[in-house]
């Protein structure tokens, strides 16, 4: 739309009702500490933060739900996973700002929160939601509410948060199920996923990985034992090595309680774009690959980050809204992942030279493209 005057900068980022957000409870500034409309502050800046990397998750799982993924715009998918990373590292910075807040004077208004506490964060609830966390992985939160009931108001009431965090709930497939959807149809060793024999090429695959893995795990082993100068250890290391085998034979032979033939599939998939990595064709499915480990990892370290800045500011209490604190802080930060599967892949990866062979490498030229 053409403006009809000129355009002026606060007009079009509309500076005075954004400074006009910054009361309070009282709605009045006048009214409050610098330190008050820091913490307020603050919260709105993370707050509009989450709020374009939602735009950018809930454009990256619609892309990636799409029947058909076009290979041309999977550039733009990898821009999109770039900024919510850069996102992401830039709130995890943020936290330095709060820290200049002495646990006193924190104190000084922290009661006018209760029971307030970012765990109503709708946003971050909805991010979460989107990217695949599910409601069995949770860290409870200590009190008998769910997240769920703790986004709703006084008494019970609805409010716009719980709403937000509803609908997000019913919103079509997570970021994770689409990328599943995806690595699903992924060629693996030049055979199709829809192809007549495309069980026996991925069952090829497979045999052939696990074969050339356990070979390098023997090559590890040999040296750690060579190099071990505590012949009492050696034991220990040839069972961990051991181990080791065993591991990647069921991580690509998964249970029907683990998913089955299709997270067969996925694994695998994921294995090999990663593991063929310098073929054309693959380099931006890896890229995307590469994209989403980080993007999990610099979610996990904005957990870990705001814990350490919790336990800064107010020590090992009970939080605002009610939870352990830092203890359900850390928790989270152990456990929430979505992209398991990824990070496993990171284990299972062996040396380029000791890849098994590719079948139908020219596949994956560019000619193909
Ligand atoms: C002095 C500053 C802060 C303190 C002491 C603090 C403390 C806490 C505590 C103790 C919790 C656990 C829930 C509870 O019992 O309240 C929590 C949750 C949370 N806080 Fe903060 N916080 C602070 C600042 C921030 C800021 C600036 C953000 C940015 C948006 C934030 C976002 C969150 C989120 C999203 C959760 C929910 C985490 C989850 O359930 O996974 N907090 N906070």
């Amino acid at each position: 739309m053409k403006p009809d005057k000129p355009t002026n900068y606060w007009d079009y980022i509309r500076v005075d009702d954004l400074l006009s957000l910054q009361g309070g409870l009282e709605s009045d500034e006048s009214e409050l500490t610098n330190d008050e409309v820091l913490f307020i502050t603050v919260h709105q800046v993370f707050e509009l933060w989450f709020k374009l990397i939602l735009r950018e998750l809930g454009a990256l799982r619609d892309f990636f739900h799409q029947e058909l993924v076009d290979d041309q715009e999977m550039s733009k998918a990898v821009r999109s996973i770039q900024r919510i990373n850069v996102l992401f590292r830039r709130c995890a910075s943020h936290f330095e700002v709060i820290e200049t807040l002495t646990t006193r004077e924190y104190l000084g208004f922290r009661d006018k929160l209760m029971p307030a506490s970012g765990f109503q964060s709708a946003q971050m609830r909805q991010m979460e939601i989107l990217l695949g966390l599910d409601d069995e992985s949770r860290v409870p939160l200590g009190l008998s509410e769910s997240y769920m009931e703790a986004l709703r108001g006084h008494g019970g009431a609805n409010s716009t948060a719980f709403e937000h965090v509803a609908a997000q709930k019913l919103d079509g497939p997570s970021l994770a199920v689409a990328i599943e959807e995806w690595l699903l149809r992924a060629p693996i060793d030049g055979v199709r996923f829809d192809a007549p024999d495309a069980d026996a090429g991925l069952a090829r695959f497979i045999d052939a990985y696990i074969d050339a893995a356990h070979q390098e795990v023997s090559r590890t082993c040999e040296i750690a034992l060579a190099r071990s100068a505590d012949p009492a250890e050696e034991d220990r290391l040839r069972a961990r090595y051991e181990d080791e085998k065993r591991a990647i034979v069921e991580f690509l032979n998964p249970t029907d309680e683990e998913g089955g033939a299709r997270r067969r599939r996925v694994r695998a998939a994921a294995l090999f774009v990663v593991s063929y990595r310098e073929l054309p064709l693959l380099a931006w499915p890896r890229e995307v690959l590469d994209g989403l480990i980080e993007l999990e990892q610099v979610m996990l370290i904005f957990r870990q980050r705001h814990a350490r800045m919790v336990e800064r500011v107010i020590g090992r209490r009970t939080g605002t809204g009610g939870s352990s604190g830092v203890d359900y802080l850390d928790r989270t930060a152990l456990v929430y992942r979505v992209f398991r599967d990824l990070w496993a892949v990171r284990t299972y990866q062996i040396r380029r030279e000791s890849n098994p062979p590719l079948a139908n490498p020219g596949f994956y030229d560019f000619a193909n493209a």
